[in-house]
């Protein structure tokens, strides 16, 4: 029983029994008995006491009271979307064959369903979507060998690169333990002691840090991953999605007049310009690199503080992305939807890149907790082909996946009584070779400050501008070691970029004007107005 966007709904067939008290709108309860009375719970007396049987009552209750699950502990606020991906079956002008033998991308023309939902970062289920924080932008392709989720962000880097850092930056992040209010402070006091961190803020602060919608916003895996062809070879790619409405970004000021009025413009947009047929669309593209270690480059290529030099190392079309139709229901779709970076079909495989492994890890073990064991058997997560496993039972076990002629005693393997058998290997297996002591240490070629003020130097004038005021207003209220040590590392990135930042925070202490506010707010006044097009 499936609705026209293809969801499972529980919508009982014309011939389903009915009792004589109901006709096809008769509201029941989830044990299917009619209801007769949805305005008055049972009492002796109509002043009452209620009395303890009131099933409908405590059923009725009892189930809003378990209407939310856990957020997720990042990317709580999203909206989301369904589409296709269509291949254009090459890379660039070569055969996409030559790199991958994924089966999506190798036909030109093919179609690829898929569910997309984009996010901001830190704050809650329903916070406003114009704060400044990086935008998730993660992607479920429901393939025919299975699922394949690209869970990426609208930035192209990301602030640490090591996943032992992950929860001290989503906490310093996040509201401050005992105030419940976001600290400035906190961020820097965090982002000092992690100068891999100054390429991503130099992105963040600026006006890439508050893209003006979803629609109008790039995407990026962020991580190196590999790509295998059928000969078993390896080369290291980065994806990317360019949206064919242009990018657009806004200045500090811009953001708050729109929150002032309205703080869901985000996923309203997106809505919205599904349901009039104007349907967003996003060229897919990827960088590719030999698989070694690139000791010619300033820096590792699996280090995912760093940007892949374009004219090195070109961006290759490789498809397109349409979003045609919205979740009919956002719970069901959108909440429960699970994406996770391990979720890999073939000829798709992981780098060493050492944030991708810790990441993959993460995902599935968080979702087993916020939604549950069997989130795979959700309509919105379960792939779209034949799932037949030995996995049984756990909570919320709505089916059996069996195989077609699986004898239903044996959920084990191997078995010579009808179970399920291995699948044959097509394609050679890649099997790079792995050798080194075991230690815990930073990368060699960590040039935490090289393409920070590369990007710095690479911006508009009006976008520095921006940069440099909300840097300053978040940064004038914090302790004086934080600044100091701020203000050096900027000086590193780009002698202009540190000058200006040293001048803000002068100035801004001669007129006294720092009062700890949410990132990038206070005094954006001064700010430039206008909100610029670009791509
Ligand atoms: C969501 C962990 C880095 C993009 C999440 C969630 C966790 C997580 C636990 C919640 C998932 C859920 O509840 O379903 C981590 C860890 C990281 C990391 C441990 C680093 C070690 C990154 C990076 C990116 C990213 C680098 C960008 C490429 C996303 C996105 C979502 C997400 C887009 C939201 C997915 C959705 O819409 O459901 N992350 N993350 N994360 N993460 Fe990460």
């Amino acid at each position: 029983n499936e609705d026209k966007l293809g969801n499972s709904i529980n919508r009982p067939e014309a011939d389903t029994p009915k009792s004589d008290q109901e006709s096809t709108d008769t509201l029941t309860n989830r044990q299917g008995h009619p209801v007769t009375d949805n305005q008055n719970v049972r009492t002796v007396g109509n002043r009452g006491p209620v009395t303890l049987e009131n099933y409908d009552f405590l059923e009725k209750i009892s189930h809003f009271d378990r209407e939310r699950i856990p957020e997720r502990v990042v990317h709580g606020r999203g909206a989301g979307a369904h589409g296709y991906f269509e291949a254009y079956g090459t890379v660039g002008d070569e055969p996409v064959s030559k790199y991958t033998r994924a089966k999506l991308f190798q036909e030109k023309g093919k179609k690829t369903p898929v569910f997309v939902r984009f996010s901001t970062v830190i704050h809650g289920t329903h916070s406003p979507e114009t704060l400044r924080d990086p935008r998730g932008f993660a992607v479920k392709f429901y393939t025919e060998d299975g699922n394949w989720d690209l869970v990426g962000n609208n930035l192209k880097i990301f602030f640490i690169r090591d996943p032992l850092k992950f929860p001290d930056l989503i906490h310093a992040f996040k509201p401050d333990p005992v105030t419940n209010i976001q600290d400035g402070e906190r961020i820097f006091d965090f982002i000092s002691n992690s100068p891999e961190a100054m390429h991503m803020i130099t992105f963040l602060f600026s006006p890439w840090g508050i893209p003006a919608n979803y629609r109008q916003m790039q995407g990026s895996g962020v991580n190196t991953y590999r790509w295998v062809n059928e000969a078993g070879e390896a080369v290291l790619v980065k994806y990317h999605w360019e949206p064919k409405q242009g990018i657009k970004n806004l200045t500090q000021t811009d953001a708050e007049q729109i929150q002032a009025k309205n703080f869901n413009h985000a996923t309203q947009d997106l809505y919205e310009s599904i349901e009039n047929g104007d349907y967003p669309e996003w060229e897919f593209l990827v960088q590719i690199m030999s698989d070694d270690e690139h000791p010619e480059l300033d820096f590792d290529p699996l280090d995912d503080t760093k940007l892949w030099p374009e004219d090195k190392f070109p961006w290759l079309p490789v498809g397109r992305m349409v979003l045609d139709r919205n979740p009919q229901d956002y719970f069901t779709e959108v909440e429960q939807a699970a994406f996770g970076t391990g979720v890999l079909v073939d000829g798709l495989d992981f780098s060493d890149d050492k944030m991708l492994q810790g990441r993959t890890f993460s995902y599935s073990d968080t979702q087993r907790y916020r939604v549950g064991p069997n989130y795979l058997q959700l309509p919105i997560n379960a792939p779209k082909k034949r799932v037949a496993t030995n996995q049984r039972g756990g909570q919320m076990q709505y089916k059996v996946d069996l195989g077609e002629n699986q004898n239903p005693h044996v959920n084990y393997e191997p078995s010579t009584l009808d179970g399920l058998k291995e699948a044959k290997q097509t394609g050679k297996p890649h099997t790079p070779y792995v050798e080194g002591n075991l230690v815990r240490e930073p990368i060699d070629r960590t040039n935490n400050f090289g393409q920070a003020g590369d990007t710095y130097r690479h911006m508009e004038e009006w976008e520095r501008e921006e940069l440099i005021t909300n840097l300053v207003n978040t940064l004038a209220p914090c302790d004086e070691r934080i600044k100091s040590k701020m203000v050096e590392m900027f000086y590193k990135c780009d002698e202009d970029y540190g000058k200006r930042v040293e001048e803000g925070l002068r100035n801004a202490s001669a007129n006294n004007t720092s009062t700890r506010e949410p990132i990038g707010a206070e005094g954006a006044e001064d700010a430039p107005q206008q909100a610029e097009e670009k791509g």
